[in-house]
């Protein structure tokens, strides 16, 4: 229960909607406890002093209780509209904070944090554990609050019209909400299986959907099919438990009910024999024990409804109590590259395979060269650009930006002078245009800058051959690009970042040498001043390059310059005349799959 204590501030903060709703369910139950002794004095004043002389005068008395009866039920319903346009309004606004909550909180963890943790879980948190959150802020506290405030009133009432017979009748009560809290535990814990087995269905659907050109150049149809019989038996299997307790569900409060109003009518009629209790007061206690069997049935459906929650909030709070390794800063400094960037014996290890990406690791960037990073795929180059990000941080060794440790300057301020190609391309379901733009800090960049920068990146031409040229849809819904253009629209985004510093992860894999030549000259001649690192694992993509190190293992191996790399006659040599082979083989095959 302790991790509820994290919405403590939001009840604070919609105090108002909270003691207003308390006062809303107290004025409701005061009309509902109002209507049965209207009954009770009713039959007592029919049984007793009432003459009625004529059928007019019948019709006239039958109005008048009528009347009032009808206006109690209206007060007492217009307040218990009140009471949930208070408490349940409060639950969805609690829910709406969480919600952003959350996902600010998602917005500032490091990488490493989605590293660890999978897209599914980060949803669930989101969405289903908030949910079950808000149905604990909502009708948890609104039948607590309820149920103390009618039952206090009930109760009384009923002692003033007889403490035996009150003794009696709630004898059943507390036996249905233990019962009903079994019921709902057992509940819940099969609708999360049938939760569990419904996504699994989905992901099975959802994945053949996009899988669907596999799945039919290998004929896989039937066994695809089949998998997705077998999930969907199995969900149906288990919906079947659930409907099998639900249907016990309603019958066994009828039957507690039944067993209260039996015991109202038989103890209370032997009573009325002495005159122990009038005839209205028995009308009255059935009245009564049939208002307090809801109230009391949700008891237990409330308990297990705020163990969820609990259990959810503490899911949820893990991921709120994470702090980000890096020092989130708010207002972003204007940073400036100065000199050069260092790598001082770094080491780093992934915690969750064990794999030692980086050993040792030593070299210097300086100011306004091209400088490369080649090796074998696995060698450990992405990983040195995530350190540089900061999205890993080392475990031992120091990287340092002008002589300053990167982990104590604003890191902020240096990714806006970076312009990072990532290794894999990650475009949105947006317009090519809102695409390139993204990640721009100039929000009046003029369509002159975004065709300069798509020019550089050589995809203008394939942009303006489009039929809706920039406003072309990319994703699910809208156009596919190969991936050599997806990889130039990941280019043109982030030139027009205008950076300082431009990285390069291996974003001309797809791309044809040709292009990928006239590219590398454009990106030389458009900026002189600009710090560019580019990593590959082809020789031809980086052998213009100033300064050439050559990773494997996560270690310098060997650097230098192309031609010096050459002459020593070492890994670089070899991997140089195993590539230059290789293009040959490609080009005698005529089957050549680079290029667009
Ligand atoms: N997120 C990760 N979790 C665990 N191991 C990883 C992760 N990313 C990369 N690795 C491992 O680290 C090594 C270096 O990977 P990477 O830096 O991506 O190499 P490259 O970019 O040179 O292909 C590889 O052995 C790879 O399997
Ligand atoms: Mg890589």
């Amino acid at each position: 229960m302790k991790s509820l204590k994290h919405l403590n501030k939001y009840f604070l903060k919609y105090k108002w909607h909270f003691l207003l709703g308390i006062l809303f369910t107290i004025t409701s139950n005061y009309f509902g406890v109002r209507m049965p002794l209207f009954v009770k004095s009713t039959v007592d004043s029919l049984m007793s002093d009432i003459k009625i002389e004529s059928i007019n005068d019948a019709l006239l008395i039958s109005l008048k209780i009528g009347g009032f009866y009808m206006l109690l039920s209206l007060a007492k319903g217009f307040f218990l509209f009140l009471m949930r346009q208070t408490i349940i309004v409060m639950s969805r606004r609690i829910e709406f904070d969480l919600k952003n909550e959350i996902y600010k909180q998602y917005q500032n963890l490091d990488l490493s944090f989605y590293k660890k943790n999978n897209t599914g879980d980060l949803m669930n948190r989101i969405s289903e554990d908030v949910s079950h959150v808000r149905m604990y802020l909502g009708p948890g506290i609104m039948y607590s609050i309820n149920l103390v405030v009618l039952f206090t009133l009930v109760v009384y009432q009923m002692i003033m019209i007889s403490p035996s017979l009150t003794a009696l009748v709630l004898i059943p009560l507390p036996l249905m909400s233990f019962l009903i809290y079994k019921v709902s535990a057992k509940m819940n814990f099969l609708s999360k299986k049938v939760q569990e087995e419904q996504s699994m269905l989905s992901t099975i659907a959802q994945e053949s959907f996009s899988g669907m050109r596999v799945i039919k150049a290998y004929s896989q149809q039937d066994s695809v099919s089949d998998k997705f019989e077998n999930a969907a038996n199995t969900y149906k299997n288990k919906s079947m438990k659930l409907v099998v307790v639900n249907a016990l569900f309603i019958p066994t409060i009828l039957f507690l009910i039944g067993l209260s109003t039996l015991l109202s009518i038989y103890i209370g009629g032997k009573m009325s024999f002495t005159n122990e209790i009038s005839l209205g007061g028995i009308v009255a206690f059935i009245f009564f024990v049939n208002n307090l069997t809801w109230p009391f049935a949700s008891i237990g459906w409330v308990t297990s409804l705020i163990q969820r929650a609990a259990a959810s909030q503490q899911r949820i709070n893990e991921f709120l109590w994470v702090k980000s390794n890096q020092n989130i800063e708010n207002e972003t400094e204007p940073y400036s590259f100065g000199d050069h960037i260092s790598f001082e014996n770094v080491s780093y290890t992934y915690e969750n395979t064990g794999i030692e990406a980086i050993k040792n690791l030593s070299f210097s960037i300086p100011k306004g060269e091209t400088f490369a990073i080649i090796g074998k795929t696995g060698s450990g180059k992405s990983t040195i650009l995530a350190l540089l990000l900061r999205q890993l941080n080392p475990d031992s060794g120091e990287i340092t930006i002008d002589g300053t440790s990167s982990a104590s300057i604003k890191i902020d301020g240096f990714k806006n002078a970076l312009g990072v190609v990532p290794q894999d391309v990650f475009l949105f379901s947006d317009s090519i245009l809102n695409n390139v733009k993204f990640g721009s800090n100039n929000p009046d960049v003029t369509q002159l800058e975004i065709d300069a920068a798509c020019e550089t990146a050589d995809i203008l031409n394939t942009i303006k051959q489009l039929e809706y040229g920039y406003e072309t849809l990319l994703g699910e819904r809208g156009v596919n690009l190969s991936g050599g253009q997806k990889q130039r629209l990941s280019i043109a985004r982030s030139l027009l970042r205008n950076p300082e510093i431009l990285v390069l992860d291996d974003c001309l894999s797809a791309v044809d040498t040709e292009t990928e030549d006239k590219i590398l000259k454009e990106l030389q001649k458009d900026k002189k001043e600009r710090t560019t690192i580019i990593v590959s694992h082809r020789i031809s993509t980086i052998r213009n390059a100033k300064h050439i190190i050559v990773i494997d293992e996560g270690t310098v191996i060997e650097q230098g310059s192309h031609s010096t790399l050459l002459k020593r006659k070492g890994f670089y040599f070899d991997l140089y005349k195993k590539q230059q082979s290789d293009l040959k083989d490609d080009m005698i095959d005529d089957g050549n799959e680079i290029g667009i």
